[in-house]
């Protein structure tokens, strides 16, 4: 589709557009029609030749202020005792779900909610009680912190024989969790019990890349393909580094660093400078060259960002990996729908002769991560001003060095790129936001199947937004209807749900959304509240932390039963439809973001701490000199 049809098509999907089709099979409507429309492109036309000029907002010197409309920041009008009210009901929330586990299923790994069971599936080690530690230390939960120590002690971390401990889920749910409430409250118990665990866990690195297999059993037999995945192989550096610290040791930085390493020094050239899926753990090479920010990659791609600001912001090394990860992401895995203009990020594989992706259009909850770490990435780096840290876009990325797709470079290096990234983080966040409140249940589905015409991409509208001016012809009805707001740049405006009721999801009128469902539960994950959390946070737009407490409602309502909380099995049905399952993530993630969503400070301020990919707040790290010596490091 070329920019003509592009503006085309959104013109015709424009609400007013929809109301003039239904008047215009009437012959007298039709010349009146004919008449305003020649008017209104003399007014249009006139509207783009006047801005393309005069607008400057995209120089890199232009601030970033203001640049998401006048409308963008909303006072607050729910008044402060009720978000308090609120905060509390999270916390009685994680209560009713955690004395059900401790009641029923401790001290084994998760509570079955609907049965009462219990179940093993992460090495039954009491995953649950390992998980929920720092968000009982951050809500003030004393007595269920002060049970769950015993239990702690005791936990003998060893498995049968010919089983193992899935390396990366080990890491991020245990590990995480022990150094996270370690960094909380000094109990040397828990920093000893962390230890212990990484000792136990150590033979996974048995490769001659130094880079971890899938599994590994505490008496020291590991599993595994030579052929990786990018999350289980490049998500631990965060929690290595912490435990490095803690601990004085010098083989824990190692580990983190070998990764680190490796990931820097790999052949990106086919890949744009993003890092694929599969990797060969002999030659800590990619493997292939299928994108994506979901399912097994997305917390690699989060932990180049965070590993950055773990550090104090000194490994430079992890932050252009990130701006490689993100430049590439923007301009060739985000794409918009047809007809509402959701911003959605898809995967994508690559054949050998091909440069161009093809995209799957499949959009997944867990990629809802994407919006809260662009905007974390906002809040935190000067992306309007990367010369300051001795970064220029177009050197650390170009058609020389990643052949076509080495073009994003050059045309992001065109932008103000905090602007840029903060349209990506509103744009995808709405769209994570909307997958939910689109649903009868208000809880979002797990995938789904975006609806595409021709080539979507944003990079391609939001240049077409860029050339002119910031306007489209869209917004430029919007000046015309008087409300003379500059318009939101394109997929990130505020968007109408639609609600199928059960008649017309029968008849699957599903056209109507621009999208449809592929994977329909409700996992009770986090992804989206993690994300509204980081928007909220990082913009004080209070819109995010009021959709934060529907989908808190939605949870109450749907998924809670007797003992705990229950995933959905499919969220586009009422009454509800649970699973005997609920997840660990749920005390560790999405309880805890609900709950710094609501209460009144900020125990865990995004510049002094950063979350792990299973929420675990880990605190930012200053090594001394002496460290710097022990441990080699620039
Ligand atoms: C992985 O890399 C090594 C060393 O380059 C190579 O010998 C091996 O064949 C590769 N494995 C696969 C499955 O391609
Ligand atoms: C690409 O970047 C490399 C490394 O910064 C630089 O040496 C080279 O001149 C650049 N090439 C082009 C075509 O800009």
């Amino acid at each position: 589709m070329n920019q003509y049809q592009k503006v085309t098509e959104m013109y015709r999907s424009h609400p007013l557009s929809n109301s003039l089709r239904s008047l215009r099979h009437r012959p007298y409507f039709r010349s009146v029609l004919y008449g305003c429309l020649v008017l209104f492109s003399i007014y249009v036309l006139y509207n783009f030749v006047n801005h393309t000029s005069s607008v400057t907002l995209y120089s890199s010197s232009d601030p970033f202020s203001g640049d998401l409309g006048e409308n963008y920041v909303l006072a607050d009008e729910t008044p402060a005792d009720v978000w308090l009210g609120r905060a509390k009901s999270v916390k009685l929330a994680f209560l009713h779900g955690y004395h059900g586990y401790e009641r029923y299923a401790q001290p084994h790994d998760e509570l079955r909610p609907l049965s009462n069971d219990y179940r093993d599936n992460f090495n039954g080690w009491g995953v649950t009680m390992y998980d929920s530690l720092d968000t009982m230390l951050l809500m003030g939960l004393e007595n269920e912190y002060n049970r769950a120590i015993p239990f702690l002690e005791k936990t003998v971390f060893t498995l049968p024989d010919g089983e193992f401990a899935p390396f990366f889920e080990t890491v991020i749910r245990y590990l995480g969790g022990l150094l996270s409430a370690y960094s909380l409250r000094k109990d040397d118990i828990l920093l000893k019990r962390a230890d212990e665990l990484a000792e136990k866990l150590d033979h996974v690195f048995a490769t001659s890349s130094g880079l971890p297999l899938f599994g590994v059993n505490p008496n020291g037999q590991v599993v595994g393909p030579e052929i990786g995945i990018l999350a289980e192989i490049a998500s631990l550096q965060i929690e290595y580094t912490t435990l490095a610290k803690f601990t004085g040791k010098k083989r824990w930085w190692d580990r983190a660093n070998t990764v680190i390493q490796a990931l820097d020094k790999a052949d990106l050239h086919k890949t744009g400078g993003m890092f694929p899926v599969r990797w060969n753990l002999t030659s800590a090479q990619p493997f292939d060259t299928h994108l994506s920010v979901g399912a097994q990659a997305d917390s690699s791609h989060e932990y180049l960002l965070k590993q950055y600001l773990l550090t104090a912001k000194t490994d430079k090394a992890n932050l252009i990996m990130y701006l490689r990860a993100t430049t590439h992401i923007l301009a060739e895995l985000l794409y918009l729908s047809p007809k509402r203009h959701l911003l959605y990020v898809t995967d994508t594989t690559f054949s050998t002769n091909e440069q161009r992706g093809r995209p799957s259009h499949t959009f997944e909850h867990l990629s809802c991560f994407l919006p809260g770490l662009l905007a974390l990435g906002v809040h935190i780096l000067p992306l309007d001003d990367l010369t300051s840290l001795g970064i220029d876009l177009n050197e650390i990325g170009n058609e020389s060095m990643f052949g076509r797709s080495g073009k994003s470079y050059k045309l992001l290096a065109g932008y103000n790129l905090k602007a840029l990234h903060m349209w990506a983080a509103e744009g995808l966040a709405q769209t994570c936001w909307l997958s939910y409140a689109d649903m009868p249940t208000g809880l979002g589905p797990d995938e789904m199947v975006m609806h595409t015409v021709g080539d979507d991409r944003w990079g391609n509208t939001v240049d077409g937004f860029k050339e002119g001016g910031g306007y489209l012809w869209m917004d430029a009805i919007e000046k015309w209807k008087g409300s003379g707001a500059r318009g939101a740049p394109p997929g990130v405006g505020d968007k109408t749900p639609i609600i199928y009721s059960e008649a017309e999801r029968l008849r699957g009128s599903g056209r109507a959304r621009d999208y449809s469902i592929r994977k329909s539960g409700y996992l009770l994950r986090p992804e989206t509240l993690e994300s509204l959390y980081l928007l909220w946070r990082t913009t004080g737009n209070n819109k995010w932390r009021d959709r934060g407490w529907k989908i808190f409602e939605s949870i109450e309502r749907h998924t809670k039963t007797p003992s705990g909380y229950a995933s959905l099995r499919t969220v586009e049905v009422l009454p509800a439809v649970k699973d005997d399952d609920m997840p660990s993530y749920f005390f560790a993630e999405t309880l805890k973001y609900l709950y710094l969503m609501f209460i009144d400070t900020d125990p865990v301020p995004l510049d002094e701490w950063v979350f792990n990919t299973e929420a675990h707040p880990l605190p930012v790290i200053e090594w001394s000199q002496a460290e710097k010596g022990a441990f080699h490091i620039q």
